[in-house]
Order: C-alpha cells, then structure tokens, then sequence
C-alpha cells in the first residue's frame, strides 16, 4: 500500500517537491513504462486539486506507419480521444514545438480538442528523451485559468525526471 497523498494543503514549490519524491519512490527502480506511467497519473491526481483529467499521451506510430502522432497512454478520468496528429490541439502543439503549453482558456485555442466538455483550462508539457519528444503530460481543470507557472515548472520537473523511465 502506498499513501502519498499529502496530509494537508501545501504551497505549490513544497506540493511538487513531495510529488517529485513520491515519483522518485515509484519509478526509479521500475523498468516497465506502462507501470510508471499509470502510478505517476495516480500520483497527479492524488496530489493536484481541481482537475479532471492527468495523463500521458504517448508518441506513436500512427495507422499509416508515420511517426507523427500521440496515442493515449495511462490516465486518470473520463475515456479520451485515442489519437492526435502532431500540430493538433493543445497536446499535438506541445509535441511538435517540443514546449509547455500554458492554456488559461482552452477555448480560445486554436484547435483546441474537446475530450471532456467540462475541461476549461489544460497544461501540456512535453517529455524529451535526447532532446526527441516521447510522451506529453497532459493536466485538465474544469476551472478556468488554474495552472500558473509554478505548476508549469514543476510539471517540467517531473517530466526531466521521467525521462529515461517511461
Ligand atoms: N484537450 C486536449 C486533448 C486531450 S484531452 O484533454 C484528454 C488537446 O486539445 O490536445
């Protein structure tokens, strides 16, 4: 059993110190990518207010064979949209620039992906093995404007660390 939930409210640099260390516990001896994946989309729902959606997207082979699209990978809430182009809403952007994207109004992004009506506000960040992206973090909040930089930094953190683990 493990219980990584933190005991009260924390200050956003404390809250992603502990989700780092929680992350660092769970994955670091763990070869299996599916398995870090899952418990480290565990992990961000269990320590994140206000979401309600936490995953990954992984890089794929689309139907075609090219390399150029996401496929859902493990995450925590409603069924979403399997497979999304490089260059495509708000995940297929952070894929293709290889950058955060810090969307305060999801509406108002071009492209924008629809999986849950109730997502108002997302943070994607990307995950970069050798500089090549492999997987996208994906956070969605039904709150509008709810992820600031600090969340943005953190997340960064946690995908550096994830790196060579999933
Ligand atoms: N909204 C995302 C799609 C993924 S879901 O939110 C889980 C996007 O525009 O890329």
């Amino acid at each position: 059993m493990y219980d990584f939930k933190p005991a009260t409210p924390l200050a956003p640099e404390e809250l992603y110190r502990e989700l780092l260390a929680a992350t660092d516990a769970l994955t670091a001896d763990e070869p299996d990518s599916v398995a870090n994946m899952a418990n480290v989309a565990a992990l961000l729902w269990e320590f994140l207010p206000d979401l309600n959606w936490a995953g990954f997207y992984r890089v794929g082979a689309a139907k075609n064979g090219a390399v150029d699209e996401l496929v859902l990978g493990p995450f925590v809430g409603r069924p979403a949209c399997i497979r999304i182009p490089f260059g495509t809403g708000v995940c297929g952007t952070a894929a293709q620039s290889r950058a955060t994207q810090l969307v305060a109004d999801v509406h108002a992004f071009p492209g924008h992906i629809a999986c849950d009506a109730a997502s108002q506000s997302e943070l994607v960040v990307p995950v970069l093995r050798d500089g090549v992206v492999v997987a996208v973090i994906d956070l969605d909040s039904p709150s509008p404007a709810r992820f600031a930089e600090a969340d943005a930094a953190g997340i960064e953190a946690l995908a550096a660390m994830l790196s060579a683990r999933i």
